[in-house]
């Protein structure tokens, strides 16, 4: 692979004490079953397996507590489930057309501007969703359990094809075949994703020298969901191996390919989707 190797001054992204687990892992011994095929080397695998936060349950992931909440006492707080409009909506139109941020907090939401047909007013105006003005289903939104969802998601999900990781649904392929067809814009007509230039059409090769970290990132994959503003500049430079400090720790922190593959899209833990030479693998704390 491209034999780039980017290193970040580790300890001021990372609290250093993360680096002392791994160590007393190796003096130990590791509680998980390590595939044979695995060659990468051994600290560095077993640190980031050990720092990949638990899955959860499928139908949780990807529901995200919104904020702030209203006063206590006034109202429930709201869940937004990413399942149900994904399902019918691209990313874009909600974090680019409605100016929804992908940053959890940071969408000043209120209820006049939900009245005022912005937000989430922009589809629950009694026409394409139930209303934000209708009393009686208030609390179809502020509701005290955010796992209210739930049996609508077994419902939704049993005829979707099935991952093993974040809500348990591939979502690549429900797109590419057929079994869901979302929205890419209000606007009328629902246009096509715009069609990438020759130059971006071929994958690009991320990765470093370490062994089957290899990747092939294809805009191509991306641009059914996305906007190009939605990941350039604010996450990644725009030129080839221009984004500083971009390393699977970050990653698994949230940041960079992490902003989306830890909290929406498919996340870390099923490394063989980005890294193709990979194997899956369990940690050991059973948190999968
Ligand atoms: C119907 C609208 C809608 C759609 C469609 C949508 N989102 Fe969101 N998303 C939201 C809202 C609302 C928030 C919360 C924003 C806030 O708190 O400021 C959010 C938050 C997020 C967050 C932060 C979540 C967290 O817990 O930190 C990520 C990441 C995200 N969206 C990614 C995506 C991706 C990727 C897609 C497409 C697969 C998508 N969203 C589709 C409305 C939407
Ligand atoms: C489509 C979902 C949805 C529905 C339906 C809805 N709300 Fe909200 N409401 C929100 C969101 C999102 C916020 C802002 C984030 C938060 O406060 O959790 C909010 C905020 C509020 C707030 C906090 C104060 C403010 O101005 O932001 C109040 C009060 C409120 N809603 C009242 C109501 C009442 C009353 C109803 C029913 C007539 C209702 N909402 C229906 C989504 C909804
Ligand atoms: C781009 C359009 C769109 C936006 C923006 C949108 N919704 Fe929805 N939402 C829908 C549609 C369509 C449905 C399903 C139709 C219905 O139940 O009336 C739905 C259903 C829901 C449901 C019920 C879950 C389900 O699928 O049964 C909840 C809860 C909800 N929305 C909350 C929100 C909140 C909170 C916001 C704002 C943060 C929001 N929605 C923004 C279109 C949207
Ligand atoms: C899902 C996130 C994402 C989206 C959406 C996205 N890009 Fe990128 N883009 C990347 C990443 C990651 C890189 C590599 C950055 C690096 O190596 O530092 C990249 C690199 C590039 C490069 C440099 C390629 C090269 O070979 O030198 C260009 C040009 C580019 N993107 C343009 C676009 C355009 C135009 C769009 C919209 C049509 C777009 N990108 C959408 C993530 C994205
Ligand atoms: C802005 C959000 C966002 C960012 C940033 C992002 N992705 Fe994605 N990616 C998605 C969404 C949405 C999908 C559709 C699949 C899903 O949701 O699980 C996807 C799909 C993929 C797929 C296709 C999987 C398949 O089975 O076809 C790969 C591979 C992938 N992403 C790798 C990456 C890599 C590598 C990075 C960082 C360089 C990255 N992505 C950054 C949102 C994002
Ligand atoms: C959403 C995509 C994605 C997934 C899933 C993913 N990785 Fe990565 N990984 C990356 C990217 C992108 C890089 C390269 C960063 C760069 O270019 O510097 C990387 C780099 C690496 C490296 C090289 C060292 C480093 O820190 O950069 C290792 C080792 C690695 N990943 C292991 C894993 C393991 C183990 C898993 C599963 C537990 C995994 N990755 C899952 C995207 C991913």
């Amino acid at each position: 692979m491209g034999g780039r190797q980017r290193e970040a001054p580790r300890c001021v992204i990372l609290p250093c004490r993360l680096f002392v687990v791994p160590l007393l892992l190796v003096v130990l011994g590791a509680p998980w079953p390590v595939a044979p095929v695995w060659s990468m080397d051994r600290y560095e695998l077993m640190q980031i397996l050990r720092t990949i936060p638990p899955n959860g349950p499928f139908e949780t992931y990807g529901n995200t507590a919104l904020r702030p909440p209203p006063k206590k006492g006034s109202m429930d707080p709201v869940y937004f489930p990413h399942w149900s409009h994904r399902a019918r909506y691209d990313c874009r139109v909600c974090h680019l057309e409605l100016k929804f941020s992908i940053y959890k907090g940071e969408t000043r939401i209120s209820r006049r501007k939900n009245l005022a047909g912005k937000y989430c007013g922009a589809c629950h105006d009694g026409k394409t969703a139930f209303a934000v003005k209708d009393n009686a289903l208030c609390s179809r939104c502020h509701q005290p359990d955010k796992n209210a969802f739930n049996q609508a998601f077994a419902a939704f999900t049993r005829r979707l094809p099935a991952a093993e990781f974040g809500n348990g649904i591939d979502w690549a392929k429900a797109a590419q075949e057929g079994y869901i067809d979302p929205l890419h814009t209000l606007q009328p007509g629902n246009q096509p994703p715009m069609p990438l230039p020759e130059k971006l059409l071929k994958p690009l090769e991320l990765g470093t020298k370490a062994p089957r970290s290899g990747i092939l990132f294809s805009h191509q994959d991306h641009m059914g969901w996305l906007d190009c503003s939605n990941c350039h500049p604010e996450i990644f430079d725009i030129q080839k191996e221009g984004t500083q400090y971009f390393s699977m720790e970050s990653n698994i922190y949230g940041q960079f390919c992490g902003v989306c593959h830890m909290r929406t899209a498919f996340p870390m833990s099923d490394c063989h989707r980005c890294h193709p030479g990979m194997k899956n693998h369990r940690t050991g704390g059973g948190s999968f």
